[in-house]
């Protein structure tokens, strides 16, 4: 017997991000290919029949002429996406600046740019202007479009005066926000010359989400120390106004990933990726070619394993695969460098005429080729320096079911809250720890491989996308319901 569906309609939720879940590629004057990138998020909200989800976001194109953004909206609203249109400069200041070269880096405890460190340079304010007037902007698109009973859901760190701009449209939207991120602690945020305001900012919202309890108490206690407000166990009260306040793990479409293993083309990689590497276990990083991901540490590590263990030289192989991301910001321009010049030189040093230890790609895979090498994988190695969750090693688990893998995994990662007990936990500060785990991994019996896996299994094919997504979503609508009500009595 099946509950029949008695619900008279959807509720529409606008899911608002910097950037749209699609690439955009100009094909004429009034032409545009779109392709949907298949993220963690995405599927999360596609599996959702509660609701009926249009994204909100930049296009991740710069589109100057009235021309172009018309045709854009128009193939974009058949995706159910909405573009928000920002010019080079915009982007330049609040995409490459205010977001990804001050609040990225602080909120992954690398500290600020040190031409930042005054809060009365320039380029900071110019940057932090910016980043309130894109927000501003996403806030405007999104009252636009916005239909009363609508659900709106911000993400990111992006979008942190969002809450702040709809709720000065319109006083009654249901508004969360959710950070896909670490928040620091305390005495990391109130270094940030706005930090009040950002903080004021994202309060506005009716409900705000972490992926771990430790993330939320951080949060609370920078309002409590910086603001001065109550932090309750519900959240943060300002002036009887409650902003709830709750951890809500994400996950990831662990069927989507099972599915794959079956698929033709799936298999065939699989055996030609166990052909390529007979002989030789085979250890796997996946990551974008960020700072927070630790790479040159944990190929540094690598290094360390081979030097400290002669019989292993021509037994392992590492594949990196490094996706280039946010290539306009000269940080990741230099981690680029750095992460080629140690590979060259580990390769020279313990490379051989016919292979060489460290296969490293500066690209993305497409989603069978990536199933297939989770698949052929004896260790993962998930080295994060800070990391909001990470679904990489949720990935790996997920298409480990035959081989049982190891999985090492930074303890600075959100997901080493949910893996840890199956994986190896390590500090990927500690190239020694590291390298020592590297054996423990590749030296380690297939009954306690299967134990391991067995809990990390279980965990990530119960804490699916999909369930986050609707868990976020009830809570808000359950928390506006609760706030009528206090007001009332
Ligand atoms: C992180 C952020 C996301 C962001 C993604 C890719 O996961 O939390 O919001 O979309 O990185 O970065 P990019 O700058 O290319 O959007």
């Amino acid at each position: 017997w099946e509950r029949p569906d008695v619900r008279p309609f959807r509720q529409r939720l606008l899911v608002v991000a910097n950037r749209l879940p699609v690439s955009a590629v100009r094909r004429g004057e009034e032409s545009w290919s779109l392709e949907i990138s298949a993220g963690g998020l995405v599927s999360a909200l596609l599996g959702v029949k509660e609701f009926e989800a249009r994204w909100i976001g930049w296009a991740g194109v710069n589109v100057p002429d009235e021309a172009g953004q018309r045709a854009l909206t128009k193939a974009l609203a058949e995706k159910r996406c909405i573009p928000v249109f920002l010019d080079e400069d915009i982007v330049h200041q609040y995409y490459n600046g205010y977001c990804n070269n001050i609040l990225w880096p602080l909120f992954h405890y690398l500290g600020l740019p040190q031409e930042d460190r005054l809060a009365t340079t320039r380029s900071f304010q110019s940057q932090f202007a910016a980043y309130k007037k894109a927000n501003q902007m996403f806030a405007s698109v999104v009252n636009e479009h916005y239909e009363e009973g609508d659900v709106v859901w911000c993400h990111d760190y992006h979008l942190m005066f969002l809450p702040k701009c709809l709720k000065e449209y319109n006083s009654k939207m249901k508004v969360g926000w959710f950070l896909h991120t670490p928040f620091p602690s305390s005495e990391i945020h109130r270094t940030l010359p706005s930090r009040s305001d950002l903080l004021r900012a994202v309060l506005a919202a009716d409900l705000i989400g972490f992926h771990t309890y430790d993330y939320a108490r951080h949060f609370v206690s920078a309002c409590t120390r910086i603001l001065g407000l109550e932090g309750t166990p519900e959240g943060v009260e300002d002036q009887g106004r409650l902003t709830r306040v709750a951890a809500f793990p994400i996950g990831i479409d662990s069927d989507r990933f099972i599915r794959a293993l079956d698929v033709p083309q799936v298999q065939e990689h699989i055996r030609d990726l166990k052909e390529r590497f007979s002989g030789r276990k085979v250890m796997l990083g996946v990551d974008r070619l960020d700072m927070i991901k630790g790479i040159p540490q944990k190929i540094l590590a690598f290094e360390k394993f081979l030097e400290e263990n002669l019989t292993w030289r021509d037994k392992v192989v590492l594949l990196q695969i490094a996706v280039p991301t946010r290539t306009d910001v000269p940080e990741y321009q230099k981690l680029t460098s750095q992460v080629h010049e140690i590979v060259g030189r580990i390769n020279g040093r313990f490379g051989t005429l016919t292979a060489v230890p460290i296969h490293h790609l500066d690209r993305s895979l497409d989603f069978h080729a990536l199933c297939a090498l989770y698949a052929v994988t004896d260790v993962a190695l998930v080295t994060s320096l800070r990391d909001g969750m990470n679904l990489v090693s949720y990935e790996f688990v997920a298409c480990q079911d035959a081989k049982k893998g190891v999985l090492i995994l930074s303890e600075f990662a959100g997901a080493a809250q949910s893996l840890g007990a199956g994986a190896i936990l390590v500090n990927p500060w500690n190239i020694t720890e590291v390298a020592a785990s590297i054996g423990q991994a590749l030296n380690m019996s297939s009954e306690e491989r299967e134990k391991r896996h067995w809990h990390n299994f279980v965990h990530v094919t119960n804490h699916n996308a999909q369930e986050w997504a609707e868990t976020f979503v009830s809570e808000l609508n359950d928390t506006v319901v609760e706030a009528q009500l206090r007001i009332r009595q």
